[in-house]
């Protein structure tokens, strides 16, 4: 019998509009399986022998995009490491136009994407986040996010238009407090109909 379509909702806004901070408590309410595209770079370029650590290090000091062939691989071998989940957040993905075709060549058959939740926020507010989060990241730095902030405007956001076309996006204001801003987000679940545990 063939697999069931994995269930994806993406996830994307600025860097620091807390999108790690929400998938984490989505994770924790909802049991959806929240796989961050950064973290699983981040992972990748740790780990000994691959050849594309190099590659990735770059990218993310120069907040510019990985070639999608490199993460929607890291993201298929999670989600199906993850096995039968309820769903899966995938966190700061697609990124860019290079990213969203990717993901349709290879996965487009495999996998449902429900909707893409938006977490809104001002990008001065976003940048003083990261400067203040202390996650010793190497990317947190002002330079390293304002290049991050450009290639979201330019790269990232006409692909939040494509989907607000297609109707697939909730946005959510991610300004207020993490609290705040997660009771927004279970209405959004409740209203695609994910009502359990809700
Ligand atoms: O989402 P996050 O802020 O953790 O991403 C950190 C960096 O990882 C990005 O600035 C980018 O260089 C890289 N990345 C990517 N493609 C993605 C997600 C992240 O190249 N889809
Ligand atoms: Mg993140």
């Amino acid at each position: 019998m063939a697999r069931p379509l994995y269930n994806v909702v993406f996830v994307l806004g600025p860097p620091g509009s807390g999108k790690g901070t929400s998938c984490q408590k989505i994770q924790e309410k909802l049991g959806f399986v929240h796989l961050s595209a950064g973290d699983l770079l981040r992972e990748e370029r740790q780990r000994e022998g691959s050849e594309v650590g190099r590659l990735i290090e770059e990218h993310i000091t120069n907040g510019s995009i990985v070639p999608v062939e490199i993460t929607c691989k890291l993201l298929e071998n999670a989600m199906e490491a993850a096995g039968d989940a309820p769903g899966f957040l995938i966190d700061g993905f697609p990124r860019n136009q290079d990213n969203l075709e990717g993901w349709k060549r290879q996965m487009d058959e495999k996998a449902k994407v429900n909707f893409v939740l938006f977490l809104s926020c001002p990008v001065e507010v976003c940048i003083n986040r990261c400067l203040g989060r202390g996650q010793g990241r190497t990317d947190d730095n002002e330079e390293s996010l304002r290049k991050r902030v450009v290639t979201y405007n330019t790269h990232t956001l006409p692909i939040i238009e494509y989907y607000m076309k297609l109707g697939q996006v909730k946005e959510v204001s991610s300004e207020p407090t993490a609290d705040e801003v997660f009771s927004s987000i279970v209405t959004v679940f409740k209203d695609a109909g994910y009502t359990a545990n809700l």
